[in-house]
């Protein structure tokens, strides 16, 4: 490969076909599978590095900025950049791309697959029935509640919350929801009401969280938030974990201020094995599989491709996150 094909660093090992696009464009140099910082090895490339290909696990910090006087560009693969430090990067005059568009569906579909194990006690029913304790049909047990005629609040409406909507209005749900910058398209209108916060929190009987991680958003359901929820409702998160306060989730699900919590995305991430909320019964948790679909995974890599190889050609991102790098 000539030499003046510029330097990416990709901070993860990912599929060859993935990458397809960028065979002959630039040099690449991999980080390894399941990095959850720079790899070492990635570091000392950072001085000659154009481009960033990153995952959510990365931070692309100011620090990591200051190293790389000759980045481009930063691809991140994820809709989700609060990895990124955006305003360090646009002062830099850095365009940052993101994978819009391409996980909304997944990711729904996945909010429901956990809105509806959480309200049918999959997980507790499935343990009783492989740990021997299925003695019978049990006109009592494994009592869950019905999607038909219940209230979903959804905090975020943008594409996300819009699909969710969509398929939780198939199963008879009222939606109601808040967001300061909704989504406009119709669907929205017709399917869903939008309130304060506040009443979104006292009325919902299943409340899902689809906004991004920012100031405002992180800590938003705390123990307040917590409180102000129905006793009987459930809480997904496939948003971002830090938008819920940890420990008042504890609280909340071990004391019955609500009754359940299904969540995707945790606060830390990888939430420790010895957790105590992996301990509860009423909490369902998977690790951040919100779009781990073969088809969404890789079209985020192929977006992430195009916004990475415009960024090394000078052109506009397909998808930036920032911008005002352009003006
Ligand atoms: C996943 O969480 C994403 O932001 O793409």
């Amino acid at each position: 490969m000539p030499a003046e094909l510029p330097l990416v660093l990709i901070t993860h090992t990912l599929p060859e076909e993935w990458l397809r696009k960028l065979a002959g464009q630039c040099l690449i140099v991999t980080g390894p599978p399941d990095a959850d910082h720079l790899a070492p090895e990635l570091d000392e490339h950072l001085p000659e590095a154009e481009g960033v290909f990153s995952l959510l696990t990365i931070p692309v910090s100011e620090e990591l900025l200051s190293k790389a006087p000759n980045l481009r560009v930063v691809s991140n693969m994820a809709v989700g950049y609060d990895n990124i430090d955006v305003a360090a990067c646009t002062r830099r005059g850095i365009p940052v791309g993101n994978t819009p568009g391409v996980l909304t569906e997944g990711t729904a579909d996945l909010t429901m697959a956990l809105l509806l194990a959480a309200a049918r006690k999959l997980p507790e029913a499935s343990k009783d029935a492989r740990e021997g304790r299925w003695t019978t049909w049990s006109p009592t047990g494994w009592l869950g509640a019905d999607l038909n005629g219940a209230t979903l609040g959804i905090v975020g409406m943008g594409k996300i919350g819009a699909a969710v909507a969509r398929r939780a209005k198939a199963f008879g749900m009222k939606i109601i929801y808040s967001d300061p910058n909704p989504h406009h398209e119709i669907e929205v209108v017709l399917l869903a009401m939008r309130k304060s916060l506040d009443k979104i929190l006292t009325e919902s009987d299943f409340l899902s969280l689809h906004c991004p991680l920012n100031p405002e958003t992180s800590g938003l359901i705390d123990a307040q938030a917590l409180q102000a929820m129905k006793p009987s409702a459930i809480l997904i998160n496939a948003a971002r974990g830090p938008v819920v306060a940890t420990k008042d989730l504890y609280r909340a699900l071990s004391e019955g201020w609500i009754a359940a919590a299904a969540l995707d995305v945790t606060d830390p991430e990888p939430l420790p094995s010895d957790d105590p909320l992996y301990a509860l019964p009423n909490c369902l948790i998977v690790p951040h599989i919100g779009s781990a679909t073969h088809y969404t995974r890789r079209r985020m890599a192929e977006l992430a491709c195009d916004n990475l190889l415009a960024g090394l050609r000078g052109e506009r991102l397909p998808n930036c996150v920032n911008p005002e790098v352009y003006q």
